[in-house]
């Protein structure tokens, strides 16, 4: 899609343009809050996955306003970040044991109000491979909210409702009291991404979460009992039914906001505009150089 046409197609990444925003994905945030007020009261806040940086600007402009000051916000992602105000960046895997430590560095030991997590893998179009990278995504967010996060915290992870998307459900439901399945109206209806929004974290009683090197997602929850107690908030199916669950699910956002899924016309004086960071490392990048030198061959 031309960058026009984009403009034209796509509202959201126009008007994040207009007001300031690295990506849409703002609005996201956004709406989720506007729906659940999670960000009220927030001192310490990670955003996981979290370049180019527009969850961790909503996160600065929120928590660090003139009523709540010197919130503390980290933010990680495998790509470096342009630097954002009142916002101490980290470029790490979040699926590295490592990371935990850089984190709670940043924290000087302290736990978190809130943790989010927008992660999503390279696509490789290997359709069972994706959802497996989402999936260890998905769970490394939880596993970094439950060494990071303190009782009563909040946790924000993006999900695709792919066809196993209730084990996730019934797993995320026995670390919090309510897990909703958030669709933002900037999130496009075509699309299988949703949002977890996982209220007031409930640590699992004599269970010590902790992460080392070259350990299975498996064996770090297996003190946890994953597979055992049912939840208040989720309803459960099936068979197996202590491992498959159905949650909430809530749209957000104003009604008469944009349609994601829809075009719209632009007026008169329509002005294409730059987007508000360029990417830091984007994978074309080699490409570009390589043509620039005259060493990419044609076919
Ligand atoms: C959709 S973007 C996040 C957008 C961001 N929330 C914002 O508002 O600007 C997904 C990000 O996940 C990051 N990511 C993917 N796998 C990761 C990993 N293992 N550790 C850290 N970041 C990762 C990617 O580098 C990418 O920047």
């Amino acid at each position: 899609m031309g960058k026009t046409n984009k403009d034209k197609r796509d509202l959201y990444y126009r008007r994040a343009k207009e007001e300031g925003w690295r990506a849409r994905s703002a609005y996201k945030l956004l709406q989720i809050d506007q729906q659940f007020d999670i960000l009220s009261g927030v001192t310490r806040a990670v955003d996981l996955c979290a370049a180019p940086g527009s969850w961790s600007q909503v996160l600065s402009s929120k928590l660090n306003s003139s009523t709540t000051s010197s919130a503390k916000i980290v933010a990680v992602d495998l790509q470096p970040m342009t630097p954002i105000e009142g916002v101490t960046t980290i470029q790490a895997d979040i699926t590295h044991p490592s990371t935990l430590q850089q984190i709670l560095d940043c924290f000087e030991n302290e736990l978190a109000d809130f943790v989010c997590s927008d992660g999503a893998p390279d696509v490789t179009g290997l359709h069972d491979l994706d959802e497996y990278v989402q999936h260890q995504l998905v769970w490394s967010a939880l596993q970094l909210a439950t060494c990071i996060l303190r009782p009563g915290g909040t946790l924000i992870a993006k999900i695709f409702r792919g066809k196993d998307i209730d084990i996730i459900y019934a797993q995320f439901a026995k670390f919090f009291e309510r897990v909703v399945c958030a669709k933002p109206r900037s999130s496009r209806g075509t699309s299988l991404e949703a949002f977890l929004v996982c209220l007031n974290y409930k640590p699992i009683l004599h269970w010590t979460p902790k992460l080392i090197n070259n350990q299975s997602t498996s064996e770090f929850f297996a003190g946890a009992n994953l597979m055992g107690a049912a939840t208040k908030t989720a309803t459960t199916v099936g068979a197996n039914h202590e491992e498959r669950a159905i949650v909430e699910f809530i749209a957000c956002g104003d009604v008469n906001d944009i349609d994601s899924d829809a075009s719209y016309a632009i007026d008169g004086d329509f002005k294409r505009l730059d987007p508000v960071q360029k990417p830091t490392a984007p994978p074309y990048k080699t490409a570009l150089e390589m043509k620039r030198r005259g060493e990419l061959a044609r076919r």
